[in-house]
């Protein structure tokens, strides 16, 4: 990586509120050595995510610009790939599974799963005296609800870390993300393969149904489809549940305020910690489909543009004290954490509910939960996610 790239991926919001402050806009080097467009602000990025002349099809990007994963077209017609009219068909498939009722189904598993695992952290805690909440909680928990909805098998959810790992982390490599690619395509179309087989009571065996009954949607759309629900919806969903733990622990204040309103106040640092952490730092590259002028700046059509969600975050133009976490804000929800415009996160509700169920039964099942003063916490070097790769915790009593 570029010396840029490597001390953004170390210190996000630092290098980030300088270039912030230094322009709304600026041209960087990505890894690869492709030149893109950085927007930096709240008003501008907010405006880009839902601009219909930004495009986030590839076919409307420049050749040799950054253009992001390269996937096979089995993984790669999905949602974040897609224009209307294609994306709007394929969320009008794939949005019954996400409503705020369905998702409400969900609770009484969510709650169990998380029982059984702050189970297993105090059990941890008990026979080591310290724990990683990141590996004895989070993680394995964010797996689980996901691989709940969709029907995925028990036996299958370990690899999905590694896959990340070797998409998203520091470290990756363009062999190392073909390789992972060609493993993840292999494990989707054989899980739409038994789904196909053996159809359960899943997301998963339901939209296989849609393709096969009325050929809404193709079987590369599918297999795509499974993939991002997959791919979007635990990673993220367990950087922000250990991202709101560690902010809980390191500050008495925002424990207390977390411990009211029957939820409430639980729901509100969960909102907060999305906007101060940005799980995602960037959205989806994008290509405008002609000149676009953004905080001054003429973009020409084809380039590739990045809207940097964890900057506009904590724009102080937007934000009042932006760095600090406050669960009092009034425009809590205000943040571009899960994006905005037709693209904004299926996946919000279900994210919001699994966090909010996991950190309160963390403080039910464990009110003596610390923060380890032999080791801290430690970010995971990357240029797209924020996330712990270790919180180690320690039990009070
Ligand atoms: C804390 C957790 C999460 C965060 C921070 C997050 C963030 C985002 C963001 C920023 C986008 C918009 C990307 C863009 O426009 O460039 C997005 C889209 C999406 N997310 Fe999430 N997400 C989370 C959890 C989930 C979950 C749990 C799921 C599914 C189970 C999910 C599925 C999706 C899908 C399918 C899209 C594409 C929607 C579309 O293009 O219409 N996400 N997410």
């Amino acid at each position: 990586m570029s010396d840029m790239a490597t001390a953004y991926a170390e210190d996000p919001h630092g290098i980030g509120a300088r270039l912030r402050e230094a322009g709304p806009v600026h041209q960087v080097a990505m890894p690869d050595g492709t030149s893109v467009w950085l927007v930096t602000r709240y008003a501008d990025v907010h405006a880009a995510l839902a601009d219909p002349r930004l495009s986030l099809s590839k076919r409307n990007a420049k050749p040799g610009g950054y253009q992001g994963f390269s996937l096979p077209p089995a993984l790669d017609a999905n949602l974040l790939n897609l224009d209307p009219p294609d994306h709007t068909r394929l969320r009008r498939l794939a949005g019954p599974a996400f409503t705020a009722r369905r998702v409400a189904e969900l609770r009484p598993r969510l709650e169990a799963a998380a029982q059984r695992l702050a189970d297993g952290l105090a059990a941890d805690l008990e026979a080591a005296g310290e724990a990683d909440l990141v590996a004895g909680f989070a993680t394995p928990y964010a797996v689980l609800a996901i691989s709940e909805l969709l029907g995925v098998p028990e036996e299958s959810r370990v690899r999905f870390r590694d896959w990340t790992a070797g998409l998203l982390g520091a470290g990756a490599t363009r062999e190392g993300m073909a390789a992972v690619v060609r493993e993840m395509y292999a494990f989707f179309t054989a899980l739409v393969a038994e789904k196909r087989a053996d159809p359960g009571v899943d997301l998963l065996s339901a939209l296989v149904a849609a393709r096969d009954a009325d050929d809404r949607l193709s079987e590369d759309e599918l297999t795509s489809l499974a993939f991002l629900l997959l791919f979007a919806g635990y990673e993220n969903s367990a950087n922000l549940i250990a991202s709101s733990a560690h902010a809980l622990l390191a500050d008495p204040a925002v424990r207390a305020a977390a411990a009211e309103g029957d939820g409430a106040g639980i729901a509100a640092l969960v909102d907060e910690v999305a906007r101060h952490e940005s799980p995602a730092l960037l959205a989806i590259r994008r290509f405008p489909v002609e000149d676009v002028e953004i905080g001054g700046t003429k973009i020409p059509a084809g380039d590739t543009v990045m809207l940097s969600l964890a900057t506009a975050n904590r724009d102080p133009r937007r934000f009042v004290a932006p760095d600090v976490v406050d669960t009092a804000r009034e425009d809590l929800q205000r943040h571009l954490s899960f994006g905005q415009g037709i693209h904004y996160c299926i996946g919000a509700p279900l994210a919001r509910l699994e966090a909010e169920v996991a950190l309160g039964v963390l403080l039910d099942r464990l009110p003596g939960l610390r923060l380890s003063a032999s080791r801290t916490a430690e970010w995971r070097p990357s240029l797209r996610v924020r996330g712990l790769a270790v919180l180690p915790v320690v039990s009070g009593g």
